[in-house]
């Protein structure tokens, strides 16, 4: 039988992406255009900008990924787009050119959930992966368990009530002085720190909750450099970094393996940026082995943004038979739909 392959577009945030993925796997391209450069010297995405960029960018992201995969549109199945959650104008710059490609070429139309999608990254180049597992979605906008009962099938276990992890992460770098994305800097800096050093708070919030909190953890933060500064203390950096990490990873492995303990899942999927970070991955690795749970962090490449992992995800929508019409809209709080058929 011919390969479904997938033409996706994601442009929630600072990423335009674009990519062709063939039976929801096999990653035929994916091109990133990262705005990194361009929003690094407010220190944060500036949505306006964000869009902008986006339509200056779209046209030749969705070009380049077509002829990196060698194909062309007579060769694409559907096209899938991210429609929420994320920055509105961001969103609508990707989901109105699906559209168009979609209606000039009378190709299905597949609106994905950008949650959905970071699920989904997990099946990129991994022919074994498949559910039942409990994914940890840890990202800038994000943090998330869910328990993925089957491709269309989700239950949420827990949520950030507050920022998310990488939010924090990004808020603590800019109080400590570090280029935005910060996440990625207190990462390195920690590196040469203690993190044992200095006792951050850890919101394990109600007995069993699977929530997550990390607004307090970033004010500690914040409080713990004032003070130093007031008393005119001096202060490591990478202490500082250190113990944070320390913190929140702490928090997020401890919450996931209850999650796969409560669900009695034998397979644990991190994705998002966030699951970039080393510490992250070592600790999980090890607590893994101890349980015998199958861990799977992707590629950096499939953990950060990008549009692989939506065709993925959209794969899964169009042998569902699910697909959209053209009055599809960006939704920029969208919930993930917990089941579909
Ligand atoms: O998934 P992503 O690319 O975008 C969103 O959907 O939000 O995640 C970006 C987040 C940023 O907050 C960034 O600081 C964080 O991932 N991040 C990291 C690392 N690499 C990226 N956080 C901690 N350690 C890292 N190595
Ligand atoms: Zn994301």
């Amino acid at each position: 039988m011919d390969k479904v392959r997938i033409l996706a577009i994601e442009t929630s945030c600072d990423e335009t992406s674009a990519a062709v993925v063939a039976d929801g796997r096999q990653v035929l391209s994916n091109i990133i255009h990262s705005q990194i450069d361009i929003h690094r010297k407010y220190g944060g995405v500036v949505p306006e900008i964000a869009s902008r960029s986006h339509i200056v960018k779209v046209d030749d992201v969705v070009a380049t990924t077509l002829g990196e995969a060698g194909l062309t549109l007579d060769d694409i199945s559907a096209v899938a787009v991210t429609f929420g959650p994320g920055l509105v104008g961001a969103l609508l710059v990707g989901l109105n050119f699906g559209k168009a490609l979609a209606y000039a070429r009378n190709l299905p139309l597949i609106g994905v959930h950008h949650i959905a999608g970071h699920i989904a990254s997990g099946y990129l180049e991994n022919p074994d992966w498949q559910p039942p597992f409990v994914a940890l979605i840890v990202s800038g906008g994000h943090t998330q368990l869910v328990h993925v009962r089957d491709y269309n099938s989700f239950e949420i276990l827990g949520k950030s009530l507050d920022d998310a992890a990488g939010e924090a992460y990004d808020k603590v770098a800019r109080t400590l002085g570090l280029p935005y994305p910060g996440g990625v800097e207190i990462d390195r800096l920690a590196q040469n720190g203690n993190p044992e050093a200095i006792s951050f708070p850890r919101a394990w919030l109600e007995t069993g909750s699977l929530d997550f909190s990390f607004s307090g953890l970033k004010s500690a933060v914040l409080n713990y450099l004032n003070s130093a500064k007031q008393a005119g203390r001096e202060v490591d950096f990478a202490d500082v970094a250190a113990s944070f990490q320390q913190a929140v990873v702490e928090v997020l492995v401890k919450k996931a393996m209850t999650a796969c303990e409560r669900t009695g899942a034998t397979r644990l999927a991190v994705v998002g940026g966030v699951a970039c970070n080393s510490h992250l991955r070592a600790t999980l690795t090890a607590e893994c082995e101890k349980s015998s749970i199958a861990l799977n962090i992707p590629k950096p490449i499939f953990c950060t943004d990008n549009a692989a992992m939506i065709a993925a995800a959209g794969y899964y929508h169009y042998c569902a038979g699910r697909f959209a019409d053209i009055n599809l809209n960006a939704v920029p709080s969208l919930p993930l739909a917990q089941q579909f058929t």
